[in-house]
C-alpha cells in the first residue's frame, strides 16, 4: 500500500495527534521546503523587531522520537511523559511541519519571542499548535514554542477562529 494512504488528510491538512499517528517508515528527511521557507521569512521579519527565532528541534524521526518519548518516561513515568511528549509514530515532529522555536522549555513562556511568535506566527502559515489551557483538546500541555506550518490562509483562519486544530476540524485527540 502507498505510505501515503495511511496518512490522515483533513481539509489538505496532514493531522497528527494521539488519535491520528503516521506510519514508522513516513520520513521527509528533514523540514519540508515549504516549511523551512516560511520559517525563514518569518525570522527575518522577527529580526526587524530584534527577536531572534531560530529552529531549537525540528524534524524528528520515528526511530528518534521514540528514544525521547522512552527516555522522558523512564524519567517521569508514562502518564506525565504522555502529557507533553508524543509516543513514536504520533509526534507532529515526524511531519517535517512542526518547529520548536528557540526552547522547549516553560521558560520560553512569556519572552518577548513567545509573544511575537503568538501574534504574528499565523501571516507565515504557522500556528501555535498547543495554546494554554487546551489540554484537554489537544491532548497536551501548553507549548508556546511549538509551531505547526498548515499555509497563510489556513493559519489565518485557526487563528481568527480562536480554536485549536482539533476544535477547528472537529476531531479529538486520544490515545485508544
Ligand atoms: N512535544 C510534542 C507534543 C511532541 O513530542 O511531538
Ligand atoms: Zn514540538
Amino acid at each position: 500500500m502507498n505510505i501515503k494512504c495511511k496518512v490522515t488528510c483533513i481539509d489538505g491538512i496532514i493531522i497528527v495527534n494521539k488519535s491520528y499517528p503516521l506510519p514508522a517508515e513516513y520520513n521527509p528527511m528533514g523540514l519540508t521546503a515549504g516549511t523551512l521557507r516560511a520559517f525563514r521569512k518569518m525570522a527575518c521579519s522577527a529580526r526587524k523587531e530584534d527577536i531572534c527565532l531560530c529552529v531549537y528541534s525540528g524534524f524528528r524521526s520515528y526511530e528518534y522520537q521514540e528514544k525521547l518519548y522512552n527516555r522522558y518516561v523512564s524519567e517521569y513515568g508514562q502518564e506525565t511523559a504522555d502529557t507533553f511528549s508524543a509516543r513514536a509514530g504520533y509526534s507532529e515532529h515526524q511531519t517535517g511541519l512542526a518547529i520548536d522555536v528557540n526552547s522547549a522549555d516553560d521558560s520560553f513562556d512569556g519572552t518577548p519571542e513567545a509573544l511575537w511568535l503568538a501574534e504574528n506566527s499565523w501571516k507565515y502559515g504557522f500556528i501555535i499548535r498547543y495554546p494554554k489551557d487546551k489540554q484537554h483538546i489537544t491532548g497536551y500541555k501548553y507549548e508556546p514554542w511549538h509551531v505547526r506550518y498548515i499555509g497563510v490562509q489556513k493559519a489565518k483562519d485557526v487563528y481568527c477562529s480562536g480554536l485549536t486544530l482539533e476544535e477547528y476540524l472537529g476531531i479529538d485527540s486520544v490515545y485508544r
